[in-house]
């Protein structure tokens, strides 16, 4: 059973409340990920249905702890750039100070729904719901370099 690895990693992401995102200038990724590597794809014949309840609540939590949100700090997904992941849903992300008001790109990956927010800790102005592939350009919706929170499902 794959428990003790979703626990470690849905631990990690309590941790990640304050979601991470530090330098701006090389990739960065913030995640403490205990996830197995994937498998190698199978054929259509070889897969088999996940018929147990517990199993297939495991699985989704799996495929949900390999989500997150890509940000950059200039349009079209350039500059400085953090993926943000695993994403601890419908927990408020207050970004780290030197990722507050600098955000120009929001993806969120497939799966992903999130609302933005102009104020600390999801309060103030918000936009929403933003689903991949999100905005390479906030100024589109009023909310470039306007990021201080997010929360997403
Ligand atoms: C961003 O991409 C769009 C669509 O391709 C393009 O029209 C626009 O000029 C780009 N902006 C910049 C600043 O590169």
């Amino acid at each position: 059973m794959k428990t003790s690895a979703i626990f470690t990693a849905f631990a990690a992401l309590a941790g990640l409340v304050i979601a991470a995102p530090a330098a701006d200038t090389s990739p960065v990724a913030i995640p403490a990920r205990a996830v197995e590597e994937s498998p190698p794809p199978l054929s259509y014949q070889q897969v088999v249905p996940i018929v147990d309840a517990e199993e297939a609540a495991i699985a989704k939590r799996e495929i949900e702890a390999r989500q997150g949100v890509f940000i950059t700090v200039h349009v079209n997904w350039s500059g400085g750039n953090a993926y943000i992941s695993p994403i601890n849903r419908g927990a408020c992300a207050d970004l780290v100070s030197s990722w507050k008001n600098v955000i120009t790109s929001f993806g969120p990956d497939p799966g992903l729904v999130c609302w933005i927010y102009d104020g600390d800790w999801c309060t103030g102005y918000s936009y929403g719901p933003i689903y991949n592939p999100g905005f390479a350009d906030l100024s589109s919706i009023g909310m470039n370099d306007r990021i201080n929170s997010f929360i997403c499902w």
